[in-house]
């Protein structure tokens, strides 16, 4: 079988000279073990955490030689666990293989049905990152009709469902995405605009944007993109701050220069709420539930962009980082279900 190994931790950006592609035996499943046949393969930002050498957060770490850390959805071939039989399928951060022997008990194995949703959903709108989209504008964000929500990143997996559930709550959804085309494809979602902080009068588009003020901020990025956004932020505005990727790879300190001191003064002067969560915690099941009724009455979209095999995870995963063309959620098709 096929396995992704990390060759060296990357600096900054990951490059595809990080990753192998190499030949591994399928394993034998050990008593209380399932062995899994991986079908979908998940690639999200979060897996950058584990790639640090040095640990800053998360709990996973994987080292050189070892095979990439990350959500998959896979079918059990073969059982010696008593909760899970031959052809059940299942969502877990199993990695970047095409078969994995695994201790449920060690690694957490989520059922989902296959019939009632395609199974690659379970890494998208029914999985993590609708988890976290709902927790960014319901839980965290607490998003009400009328108000004006900005959501960076908002051609991603968490973005564009997030701006989907804002319009559902009945707030002006607005949101920041690099490229016209992703643009074009944030709107055509139903966002009432995108603006694309690649231009050079993004600032200006976004104040055009949001004239009456921000209510609510869907951090994603960080940098550039959220310097735009803090001069435009209402009087005790909420900031869930999801995710900041344009600082993954960097460390604890940007190279400068430090702005903490205008943020600082932003939040103060602005009673600015600003709140850090992990998405599957805060919102649960809840959310599962929520979106797979949204999505039942037609009320979401369901968004992939699907790359075909394990050898192309590597540049997949890098582009999220360096640029790509991607809406909605990033999965390879490890094998066709
Ligand atoms: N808190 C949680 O529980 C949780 C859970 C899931 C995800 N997250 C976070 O949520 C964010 C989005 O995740 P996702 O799953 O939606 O990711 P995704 O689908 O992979 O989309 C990420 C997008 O971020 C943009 N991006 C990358 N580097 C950037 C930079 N330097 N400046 C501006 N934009 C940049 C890129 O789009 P453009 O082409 O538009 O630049 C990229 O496609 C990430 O920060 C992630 O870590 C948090």
């Amino acid at each position: 079988m096929k396995q992704v190994v990390l060759r060296a931790y990357p600096k900054g950006a990951p490059s595809v000279g990080d990753f192998a592609v190499e030949t591994a035996a399928i394993p034998k499943p050990a008593a209380g073990e399932v062995l899994l046949k991986t079908y979908w393969l998940s690639l999200d930002p979060l897996i950058r955490f584990s790639l640090d050498e040095r640990r800053l957060t998360g709990r996973a770490q994987v080292r050189p030689g070892e095979v990439l850390y990350g959500g998959a959805v896979s079918r059990v071939e073969a059982s010696n666990a008593e909760d899970f039989a031959i052809g059940d399928w299942v969502e877990g951060r199993t990695g970047w293989r095409e078969f994995a022997a695994i201790d449920p008990t060690a690694v957490p194995l989520r059922k989902i049905d296959a019939v009632a949703a395609p199974p690659s959903s379970a890494l998208g709108l029914l999985g993590m990152p609708g988890q976290t989209a709902h927790a960014c504008m319901i839980e965290i964000g607490r998003v009400k009709a009328g108000e004006t929500v900005v959501i960076s990143a908002a051609a991603g997996a968490v973005g564009t469902i997030a701006g989907q559930i804002g319009k559902l709550l009945g707030a002006k959804v607005v949101g920041i995405a690099g490229g016209a085309a992703k643009c074009r494809a944030v709107e055509a979602l139903g966002f009432d605009v995108c603006v694309d902080y690649k231009a050079d009068d993004y600032a200006e588009q976004l104040a055009a944007a949001c004239a009456g003020g921000i209510d609510v901020y869907v951090e994603n990025v960080g940098g550039a993109v959220t310097q735009a956004v803090l001069p435009l932020l209402k009087y005790q505005a909420r900031m869930p701050v999801c995710g900041f990727i344009a600082y993954y790879g960097l460390g604890l300190e940007g190279p400068g220069p430090d702005r903490l001191p205008g943020f600082m003064r932003t939040i103060m002067s602005r009673g600015l709420e600003v709140r850090g969560f992990g998405g599957a915690m805060v919102a649960g099941q809840k959310a599962l539930d929520d979106l797979a009724r949204w999505h039942g009455e037609g009320k979401i979209k369901l968004t992939e962009t699907v790359v075909e095999g394990l050898d192309e995870a590597p540049a997949a995963f890098a582009g999220i980082f360096s640029g790509n063309a991607n809406v909605g959620k990033l999965v390879v098709r490890v094998a066709a279900d």
